[in-house]
């Protein structure tokens, strides 16, 4: 199996791919946070099927992440009707890797599990309208989605979040039966990268912009943002 860990950097050389020239303090480090150092989003996938048992793992690491309180408000929608993914391709500008992938998933912010609970025990639930309540659905479809990202990540596999799925919410909930209280928020595209669409680390803002220490504090941004775009051009680590 191939793996796009399989040319593992060093600590300072992924920290280098990620920040260029504002690598932070070396800390502690091991095999998974290297893994996750080497995230890349991939957008051309070989038609190999991932291997059996597979989605059924991502999905242990989907469910193991942490949900608000362990409501589990999200579900998750593996389409692989040919003219359902052509259609989502549609919603999503003809991106041609939700045709291509063999594993695609919608990702549902779902509160209409627990509506259904609420109205079977006689006790409908008030909460449901609000926009609190589905930012809590949403996040917990983010976090379950990320830990699947990781876990596929780590066995050779790659993926790219679909967030135009967002394009034409009604007609992804039409494409897939969605019931009222549950929107598709994303989609994941799952996959062996296919030659020469491995993509490669891109650089991320400065720890001191996105980090602060007690307050928020301004100063230092334009100059951080200045240094990220010379260098988003010219990747340190690629792929290969
Ligand atoms: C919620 C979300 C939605 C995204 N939607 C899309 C998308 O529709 N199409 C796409 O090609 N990439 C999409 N991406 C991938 C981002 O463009 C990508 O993560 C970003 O450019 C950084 O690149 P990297 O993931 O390779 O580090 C999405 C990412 C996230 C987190």
């Amino acid at each position: 199996m191939d793996s796009i860990l399989s040319n593992t950097p060093t600590q300072a050389q992924a920290l280098a791919a990620r920040y260029g020239a504002a690598v932070p303090a070396a800390g502690p480090w091991n095999e998974t946070i290297a893994g996750m150092l080497a995230h890349r989003s991939v957008r051309g996938y070989r038609p190999d099927a991932v291997p059996p048992g597979t989605l059924e793992t991502l999905i242990a690491a989907a469910s193991s992440a942490a949900t608000s309180s362990n409501l589990q408000t999200w579900s998750v929608v593996v389409v692989e009707d040919p003219a359902a993914r052509a259609a989502l391709a549609e919603v999503a500008g003809g991106q041609k890797h939700i045709i291509q992938c063999p594993l695609f998933m919608v990702w549902i912010a779902d509160t209409s599990r627990n509506e259904r609970l609420g109205i079977e025990e006689g006790k409908p639930l008030e909460g449901l309208p609000y926009l609190e309540t589905f930012l809590v659905a949403a996040i917990d479809a983010a976090l379950a989605a990320q830990n699947a990202v990781v876990a596929a990540e780590t066995l050779g596999l790659s993926t790219v979040y679909i967030g135009a799925l967002r394009n034409d919410p009604d007609r992804v909930a039409k494409t897939l039966g969605l019931p009222p209280g549950a929107a598709g928020v994303f989609g994941l595209c799952v996959g062996y990268a296919a030659a020469g669409a491995e993509g490669e680390v891109k650089p991320r803002l400065p720890q001191s912009v996105v980090v602060h220490h007690g307050s928020y504090k301004l100063e230092g941004e334009p100059a951080a943002r200045a240094a990220i775009s010379c260098r988003a051009e010219k990747p340190l680590i690629s792929a290969s």
